[in-house]
């Protein structure tokens, strides 16, 4: 589902390259979870799988597809398909309802999304918040509708930066519970930065960044 092949980087405002070489393959309804002290290059990765940022070499493949030579729009149109995506900093829409955010990707494709929906609002426990304002959810419940967000349109390939980086232990594991569950039960590839050993530890497999390459995790 998803092959990065020999993808190196350095920002233009670095004399170091930040990784080079990186290989990696995810299969369809598998997990990889990516760890690394802050700074290695966690996020950029994500970013170019993503092809929010463009790497110095190398190729991301994507069910099928090669990405990384795509002029932006196909590109975009690529990811808005294909990709869901859970940032950080959740990205969320505070002037738009729940409902209207986790919808958003979907309406945007014009793909039906009742009956996902329906699925995504039970098994994040948003049902009885689906109608509030971002702004009166906690940061869990904005985490959730993020994650939702992510998985309305059936996305092949789930990108998650820190998904729980913001939660506290009981709520991050409900979270990671839903992510990861309905990452496998859709059959879609995931891959999952993270700080935390609990959830590098759900992933079939576990990856570090250390010194600019990929090594394999094996004690969690
Ligand atoms: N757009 C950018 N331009 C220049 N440097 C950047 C940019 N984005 C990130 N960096 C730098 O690249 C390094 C890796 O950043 P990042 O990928 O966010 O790491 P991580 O997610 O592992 O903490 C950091 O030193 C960061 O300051
Ligand atoms: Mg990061």
């Amino acid at each position: 589902m998803l092959l990065v092949t020999k993808v190196s980087k350095r920002y233009a405002t670095s004399s170091a390259a930040l990784f080079s070489g990186i290989t990696l393959k995810v299969a369809a309804g598998e997990s990889l979870a990516i760890m690394g002290a802050s700074g290695c290059g966690k996020s950029t990765l994500l970013n170019i799988i993503a092809g929010l940022v463009t790497s110095d070499s190398g190729s991301v493949v994507i069910d099928g597809q090669e990405t990384s030579g795509l002029a932006e729009s196909l590109r975009d149109a690529f990811r808005a398909a294909h990709i869901g995506m859970v940032f950080q900093q959740f990205n969320l829409i505070d002037c738009l309802s729940v409902v209207d955010n986790i919808t958003l990707p979907a309406r945007y494709l014009k793909r039906p999304y009742q009956q996902r929906l329906a699925l995504l609002l039970q098994s994040m426990g948003l049902e009885h918040k689906q109608n509030s304002a971002i702004g009166d959810l906690s940061g869990g419940e904005q985490q959730r509708v993020a994650i939702a967000r992510a998985l309305i349109h059936s996305p092949k390939l789930i990108l998650a930066d820190e998904p729980t980086g913001n939660l506290d232990e009981a709520t991050s594991d409900t979270v990671a519970d839903c992510l990861f569950s309905l990452a496998k039960s859709h059959g879609a590839a995931l891959v999952v930065v993270t700080h935390a050993k609990e959830i590098a530890a759900r992933a079939d497999r576990a990856v570090v960044i250390k010194h600019g390459q990929l090594e394999p995790l094996t004690n969690l």
